[in-house]
């Protein structure tokens, strides 16, 4: 071991760095490397503690050329996996060790690696989505310009079916837009005010249609002894808002029973929100989702039924936009569901 060496820089690396040197062996480690790969390391062979293939092949061959090189090491603490970038650089001679060493630094690269999985998957899942009735779309224009062109008929139906997919696809791009102009404001709190009585009174009036279509009965209720008139105003997006109910009540409409209740609540104080606060639930009286569905709800075009939501002509990205906007407006999304009882949603904004 190098005792006369000075390696006290490493403490000035702000990421886990250790140094191998020609025999073979870690001559230094900082403090950070401690936390990944344990303690006591100086003096140790480095195939000993870093025994990743990749790692081991780019120290041995750093030590043999002295060129720059980067690996990638995984590490697990049981709880989670930690994605590193290994980078390995030559440090020509540090005092008395002059043939020199490899300095090799640990960067955390996790995050980066699943925001990229995420847009990998977010695009894999759109082009799905979209393809479908993309292909469906040109089947039947094939049919139509070939075996179905005299029959009028056909074309009729076929047309009709062609109106539905390209509304879907219309659907999709739109909610697809909505979503990335929600994201992008997510920071900024909205400032406008807004009287949520009204504004629940006027959802309920434009989903009525959708419900009678339905059979499902739809009900509101205000709370009672409200006097001022600026009592149901709360800060917020009143486009956005409008958004969140609609999605929650087309939900339960679609995905209900044949009942659907909406009330607003005042709560002096939310635990959760500490303060003042106002609550919208919108319940049905319908098959319910089965827990295991739950935690993913609100991710993007995950569906508790696939088959139906596509069926119904869901986007899968409804709930997605619901938690972004409620997210903007520092609320919570609560969802509660019991098998053949039915399934809440609860809304909580801060008053
Ligand atoms: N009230 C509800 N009852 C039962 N299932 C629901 C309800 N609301 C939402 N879901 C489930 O959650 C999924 C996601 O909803 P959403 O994001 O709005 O997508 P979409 O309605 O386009 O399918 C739906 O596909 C459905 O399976
Ligand atoms: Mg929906």
């Amino acid at each position: 071991m190098q005792q006369d060496v000075n390696t006290g820089f490493l403490e000035a690396i702000p990421l886990p760095a250790v140094l191998v040197d020609q025999s073979e062996r870690l001559i230094a480690a900082n403090m950070a490397s401690q936390g990944l790969l344990g303690k006591n390391l100086v003096g140790r062979h480095f195939a000993t503690i870093l025994r990743q293939p990749g790692v081991i092949a780019a120290i041995e061959s750093c030590l043999e050329d002295r060129k720059p090189r980067n690996a990638r090491h995984l590490s697990n603490d049981g709880a989670q996996d930690t994605t590193y970038d290994v980078t390995l650089g030559y440090v020509p001679s540090i005092g008395a060790v002059e043939a020199g060493a490899v300095l090799v630094t640990f960067t955390d690269v996790s995050e980066r690696e699943q925001a990229g999985q995420m847009r990998r998957d977010f695009v894999a899942n759109v082009s799905h989505e979209l393809r479908t009735p993309l292909t469906a779309l040109v089947g039947f224009i094939e049919t139509l310009q070939g075996p179905a062109r005299e029959d009028s008929n056909a074309r009729d139906r076929f047309l009709s079916i062609m109106s539905d997919e390209a509304a879907r696809m219309n659907r999709l791009v739109g909610d697809l837009l909505t979503l990335n102009r929600v994201e992008s404001r997510e920071r900024q709190r909205p400032k406008e005010r807004l009287d949520l009585a009204l504004h629940l009174q006027s959802v309920l009036k434009t989903m009525q249609p959708l419900a009678e279509n339905n059979s499902v009965t739809l009900n509101l209720g205000l709370p009672e002894g409200v006097e001022s008139p600026d009592a149901y105003e709360i800060a917020g997006d009143p486009d956005q808002l409008l958004q969140v109910f609609i999605n929650l009540v087309e939900n339960a409409i679609k995905y209900g029973g044949d009942h659907v209740e909406v009330t607003l609540e005042f709560l002096e104080r939310d635990r959760s929100l500490r303060g003042p606060a106002v609550q919208v639930t919108v319940r049905d009286n319908g098959q319910g989702i089965d827990p295991i569905h739950l935690p993913r709800l609100t991710e993007r075009f995950y569906r508790a039924d696939s088959h139906r939501s596509r069926e119904l002509g869901g986007t899968g990205l409804g709930l997605a936009i619901v938690k972004h906007i409620i997210s903007r407006h520092r609320g919570r999304l609560r969802i509660n569901s019991e098998r053949a009882v039915g399934s809440t949603f609860t809304v909580l904004l801060p008053r």
